[in-house]
């Protein structure tokens, strides 16, 4: 059943991985599925937000007549198109697994095998969820997701001050199901002002209707 609690509300959201290509046929990118993203943007539509989903290569669908979806490939791409529609939403979610660098240069012809190693330079590309951070005006909600190995908390609690975030989502890779490509994610969310909830390992739609829920407490 829909319960229209964010109609009215309009929400970003980024998704899955970035590819960060070295020649025309190999890239760099990361293990991200996008599932937590797109069922968020689900959840949010679901409830009467108008959702625009800014998605990285994901081999998924989605389909509500709420949803907007830009395609985009690098974290470049993800920037430009983040920072073009965040002026124009109330809420953004970044959910995106981001390249933290990019190759320095492109070849524009497939790179040949050879027998000396291969050195790619890699530089690094910009922190769309910082740059959000500092533009965020009174009225908008910034959420973001943070994934750590050691630390957890501190790591966590350090990042949303640095990305002004005013909510963060704690995947733990610790925990066995959750995170990377399962159906299933365990979280912790934890606010601005250090306030802290840990959740159960569960599917990822039930994951975001939790989030959401916290999120509507919020604005
Ligand atoms: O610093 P770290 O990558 O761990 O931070 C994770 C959070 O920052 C996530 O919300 C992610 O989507 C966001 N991020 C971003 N742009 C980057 C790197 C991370 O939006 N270049």
């Amino acid at each position: 059943s829909e319960t229209a609690s964010l109609t009215g509300k309009k929400v970003l959201i980024t998704a899955g991985p970035t590819y960060e290509k070295i020649d025309p046929v190999r890239f760099i990118g990361n293990y991200s599925s996008g599932k937590m993203g797109f069922a968020l943007a689900q959840t949010c539509a679901e409830r009467g937000a108008k959702v625009t989903l800014i998605a990285g290569p994901v081999s998924l669908t989605i389909s509500h007549p709420n949803i907007e979806r830009i395609d985009v490939e690098s974290a470049e791409e993800m920037y430009q198109a983040a920072s073009t529609h965040f002026a124009n939403n109330d809420i953004a979610i970044l959910c995106a697994a981001v390249a933290d660098f990019t190759p320095e240069t492109k070849a524009d012809q497939k790179l040949k095998r050879g027998k000396d190693d291969l050195v790619l330079n890699l530089k690094p590309t910009r922190d769309i969820a910082a740059s959000l951070g500092t533009v965020k005006r009174d009225n908008q909600l910034l959420v973001g997701f943070a994934l750590e190995t050691n630390n957890e908390e501190e790591n966590a609690l350090s990042k949303l001050k640095r990305k002004n975030f005013d909510m963060i989502v704690l995947n733990s890779l610790r925990t066995p199901q959750a995170g990377f490509q399962y159906n299933t994610n365990q979280i912790t969310i934890i606010d601005k002002n250090g306030d802290k909830t840990e959740y159960s390992l569960k599917d990822k739609k039930e994951v975001a209707n939790d989030i959401v829920n916290v999120i509507e407490q919020k604005l």
